[in-house]
């Protein structure tokens, strides 16, 4: 469904990613894993068609995306409706007056005719209903995270691609959202570099370096207990441990955040 061939993608003179290579195939639920600045935003602003790499080629459904594919009015009202980008950060996201337009407003681009009805059930499915007529920018944090998911959800696609999708959310909050990507039978692919969550959020790892290339693709719990692999990632972390009479340093794989 989602292939990269030899993907090369640099900022200026900044190169984010190095001879990306690999497909996704229909409901295959991956974790994307990698430090700060390896390229994970990169990689999914990519598969969502926002930017376009230098060398090599990405295919969504044996299209190959590029400008010219994306220009094609047609094309991109299809593939718009069916790659669906939960950004990092939901503010850069919300512009509409009131919680019911920002839900309401792929689905007016989309032609849907239902829109009423599915706003509502959306909204009371996410905890939103009571905020319908209320400004989005007036909700906290983990409400505009949940709205911003609703505001795609709502239009059913066929391909999910969420940036860091807990950062905002509260324990119950992440519960929730862990429960709720599990009963979803569509294709997602999640950012994070919280192990001990990443587990939680699909079963195909795909991890970046520092360096910016893939170190692993594969089941995600072989990858989480290769100590090894975890260090060329920088996904553990080395600290002192003082006891009483003794002082010692070893890895560690817990999360902070
Ligand atoms: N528009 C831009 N112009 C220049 N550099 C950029 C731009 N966007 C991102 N970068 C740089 O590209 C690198 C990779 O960024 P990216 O956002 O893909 O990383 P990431 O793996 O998602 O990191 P994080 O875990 O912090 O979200 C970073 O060093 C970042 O500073
Ligand atoms: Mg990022």
């Amino acid at each position: 469904m989602i292939k990269f061939k030899h993907i090369y993608f640099s900022y200026e003179d900044k190169e984010i990613l190095k001879d990306i290579n690999f497909e996704i195939k229909e409901k295959e639920r991956v974790v994307l894993l990698g430090i700060n600045g390896s390229g994970k935003s990169t990689i999914l602003k990519i598969i969502n068609g926002l930017i376009f790499p230098q060398k090599g080629e990405y295919f969504y459904k044996d299209i190959r995306i590029d400008k010219k594919a994306l220009k094609n009015k047609e094309f991109n009202k299809i593939f718009r409706k069916e790659v669906a980008f939960l950004f990092q950060n939901p503010d850069s996201m919300i512009f509409n007056p009131t919680v019911y337009d920002e839900i309401a407003f792929s689905l007016r681009q989309f032609d849907f005719e239902d829109i009423d009805d599915r706003v509502k059930d959306i909204a009371d499915k996410f905890g939103l209903y009571k905020y319908l007529n209320d400004s989005p920018f007036h909700l906290s944090g983990g409400e505009k995270q949940k709205l911003c998911l609703a505001s795609l959800l709502v239009f059913e696609p066929k391909v999910l691609l969420l940036d860091e999708p807990t950062a905002n959310l509260d324990p119950s909050g992440v519960g929730w959202l862990i429960d709720f990507l599990y009963d979803l039978d569509i294709t997602t692919i999640i950012t994070t570099h919280n192990l001990s969550l990443a587990l939680e959020l699909g079963n195909r790892g795909l991890v970046l370096s520092k360096n910016h290339n893939i170190i692993y693709d594969g089941d995600l719990e072989e990858f989480i207990k290769d100590e090894r692999k975890l260090i060329e990632a920088g996904l553990v972390h080395i600290h002192k441990h003082r006891h009483k009479h003794l002082e010692h340093k070893h890895y560690h794989i817990h999360d902070w955040d």
